[in-house]
C-alpha cells in the first residue's frame, strides 16, 4: 500500500458491515436510525448509512448542518442546545430555508435564540434530556416546564433526545447506561403528552448503549462511532477486534532497544484517552500489548510490541476515539484488500461552529 503517513486509513468491507450491522440490529428493534455524523464528517459515509436505512442524519453543530445540506442530506437533527446569536442566527435560518432541520434545546436562552433567529417561523424544537451523563439536558421532572416555555415563544415542541454519555465512564456502565437512557425518555414523553404536547420524536444515542431493550416510547437511535469502532470501543465490550474499521497509518521513524517511533503523534492521534484506558493507541499487527504510549505533537513512542519494526515501516494504529481524529485529516484513505480504491474528503472537517 503506496500511501503517505500519518493517513486516515478506512476498510471498506469492514464499514459496510459496521452499517449494515446496525442498520439491522436497529430496524429490528422497530426503531428509526439517524447517526451521528459528527464521527466521520463525509458525504459517502452518510450516503452508505441511508442507503442501509437510516431516516437522516445526526449532526453538532450549525456548520456540520450545512456541509451535508449542501450535498442534499436534507433530514437533520442538531443534537446540541444550539444558541443562535448573530452570524449564527444567519446561518439557522438559512438551513430552515433549505432543510428538514430540528434543533436542540435545554435552555430558555437558548429558545429565546431560536425563536428570535427565525420570527414567524415553524421552528421544531427537540428538548433534551439528561439521564446521566450530568453534561447537557434537563432532568425528566423539568421537562414540562422547558417544553411550555418553548411553547410560549413560538416554537414547535416536536420531541426529547439523550445521550446516555455516561456509558463511557467505565466498562461496566453501559447497561445502567442504557436502562437510564430509556427511562428518562419515557418519563419525559409521557408527561410531554399527558400535558398536551404531540411527541413525534424520542432519540437515545450512543455507541455502546444502542441495540440494549428500549421503552416502547422510544422512536430512533443515534449511534455514531459504529461505523468505524475505536480501541475505546472494543475496551468498553461495544465491538470486536474485528469490526475495527478505522486506522492511522504512520512510518517507524526510529527504533530505541524495547521502544520506538512513528509519525502520529498528537496531531494525528489526538489526545483523547478515557482514566481508565492507558495509552493512546493499539497497533494490532505487533501484538496484545503493542501501545502507542506517550504523544508529542508529531512523535507517538510504542512499547509492548511482540517485535521490534525497522525504521521505514508502516505500521496501523488504531486510535482511542475516533471523532476526534477524523477531525484531524483532510481525506480519508479507502482500502479493500490491502489496496487503496478511492479517497474520500472529510468534508465537514473544522465544521465546529
Ligand atoms: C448528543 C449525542 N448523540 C449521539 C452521539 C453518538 O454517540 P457515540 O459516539 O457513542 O456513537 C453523541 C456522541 O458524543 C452525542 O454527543
Amino acid at each position: 500500500m503506496d500511501i503517505e503517513t500519518p493517513a486516515l486509513v478506512v476498510d471498506l468491507d469492514r464499514l459496510q458491515a459496521n452499517v449494515d450491522h446496525m442498520a439491522g440490529l436497529v430496524s429490528a428493534r422497530g426503531l428509526g436510525l439517524r447517526p451521528h455524523a459528527k464521527t466521520h464528517k463525509c458525504l459517502e459515509i452518510a450516503e452508505m448509512q441511508l442507503r442501509a436505512g437510516a431516516s437522516g442524519l445526526t449532526v453538532a453543530t450549525l456548520s456540520e448542518a450545512q456541509v451535508f445540506v449542501s450535498a442534499g442530506f436534507t433530514d437533520l437533527l442538531v443534537a446540541y442546545p444550539v444558541y443562535p446569536v448573530g452570524a449564527k442566527a444567519e446561518r439557522l435560518r438559512r438551513l430552515l430555508d433549505s432543510a428538514h432541520l430540528r434543533v436542540g434545546v435545554d435552555n430558555e436562552a437558548g429558545a429565546a435564540a431560536i425563536a428570535a433567529a427565525a420570527p414567524g417561523r415553524d421552528v421544531q424544537v427537540v428538548l433534551e434530556v439528561d439521564s446521566g451523563q450530568h453534561r447537557t439536558g434537563v432532568l425528566p421532572p423539568e421537562v414540562v416546564q422547558l417544553a411550555r416555555m418553548c411553547d410560549s415563544l413560538g416554537l414547535s415542541v416536536v420531541g426529547v433526545f439523550t445521550h446516555g454519555g455516561h456509558s463511557y465512564k467505565d466498562p461496566a456502565a453501559t447497561h445502567g447506561a442504557a436502562q437510564d437512557e430509556g427511562a428518562a425518555l419515557a418519563e419525559a414523553c409521557d408527561s410531554l403528552r399527558a400535558a398536551g404536547f404531540d411527541i413525534a420524536v424520542v432519540s437515545a444515542g450512543s455507541t455502546p448503549t444502542t441495540g440494549a431493550e428500549r421503552p416502547a416510547q422510544l422512536t430512533e437511535e443515534r449511534p455514531g462511532s459504529y461505523v468505524f469502532y475505536d480501541r475505546q470501543q472494543l475496551a468498553l465490550g461495544a465491538c470486536t477486534s474485528d469490526q475495527l474499521t478505522l486506522s492511522v497509518a504512520a512510518t517507524v521513524v526510529s527504533v530505541h532497544g524495547d521502544r520506538f517511533v512513528v509519525d502520529a503523534g498528537s496531531k494525528a492521534l489526538a489526545a483523547d484517552r478515557p482514566d481508565w484506558l492507558q495509552g493512546h493507541g493499539w497497533v494490532p499487527a505487533l501484538g496484545a500489548d503493542a501501545t502507542v504510549v506517550t504523544l508529542s505533537e508529531h512523535h507517538g513512542i510504542v512499547t509492548g510490541a511482540a517485535a521490534q519494526p525497522a525504521v521505514g515501516d508502516v505500521v496501523h494504529v488504531v486510535p482511542n476515539h475516533v471523532c476526534t481524529v477524523v477531525n484531524l485529516f483532510d481525506e480519508y484513505v479507502v482500502v479493500r484488500a490491502g489496496e487503496v480504491v478511492d479517497r474520500w474528503p472529510v468534508a465537514a472537517r473544522g465544521r465546529n461552529v
